[in-house]
């Protein structure tokens, strides 16, 4: 029996004012599936992917993920259910070494507090420890440990790539931890592409 998609998108529409941007798109997409979408320019394939992560707001259609309809969820909502997105610029800070940005990437989303930091106490120390530990975990689990030293714009476009998507795994965990922290009870809805997913989950959120 054939598993039902992970994405399901069907009749999706976006016009801007009359210009019709996008017009009846629909896709099925099973798990670990990788597809390419190509088009002209003006074709619609920036607007496609602004409906899919919630940035722009459907005409007609619907885009279910995951068994969830998420046709009109938050962009957070998207984020937390799997789907995050890159850009056609890698966005990388690139005199940083690959390790410093990963570790940003997992910095952002806690921090000790000011006094901690300025007085340098223990809890300070030991949130810098760990930092380091969960971003050379991170960088393992992406095969990229081995460049941990290397300034980020040195490495070839597609471990570049890689680090980008480091990132977006990063965002997609921490916005879920965040989420069931109010809601404990809940069970993490975001889907796996990968069978490590569990385990990177784990590295990323255990910050938080
Ligand atoms: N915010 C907008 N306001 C008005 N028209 C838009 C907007 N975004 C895209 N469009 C129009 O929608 C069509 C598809 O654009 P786009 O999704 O950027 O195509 P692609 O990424 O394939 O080049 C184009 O005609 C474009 O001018
Ligand atoms: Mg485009």
């Amino acid at each position: 029996m054939l598993s039902s998609p992970l994405l399901h998108v069907r009749g999706l529409s976006k016009s801007f004012r009359g210009v019709q941007a996008l017009q009846n798109y629909q896709i099925d997409l099973a798990e670990r599936e990788l597809i390419g979408v190509i088009g002209p320019n003006g074709a619609g394939k920036t607007t496609l992917f602004n409906l899919l992560t919630g940035v722009v707001a459907p005409s007609h259609g619907r885009i279910v993920f995951g068994g969830r309809d998420i046709t009109h969820a938050s962009p957070e909502a998207i984020c937390r259910a799997g789907i995050a997105r890159t850009f056609q610029n890698i966005r990388l800070f690139r005199r940083l070494s690959v390790l410093d940005n990963v570790s940003l990437g997992l910095r952002m989303r806690r921090q000790p507090s000011l006094h901690q930091i300025v007085l340098r106490l223990p809890g300070y120390a030991l949130y810098e420890h760990r930092l380091h530990q969960r971003a050379l975990e991170l960088l393992d689990l992406f095969h990229l440990a081995g460049y941990a030293s290397q300034q980020a714009d040195t490495l070839p476009y597609g471990l570049q790539r890689r680090m980008d998507i480091v990132q977006l795994v990063i965002s997609v965990c921490h916005a879920n931890a965040r989420h069931l922290k109010s809601r404990p009870t809940e069970a993490p809805r975001s889907h796996s592409c990968h069978p490590q997913f569990p385990r990177v989950r784990e590295t990323a959120t255990r910050l938080v």
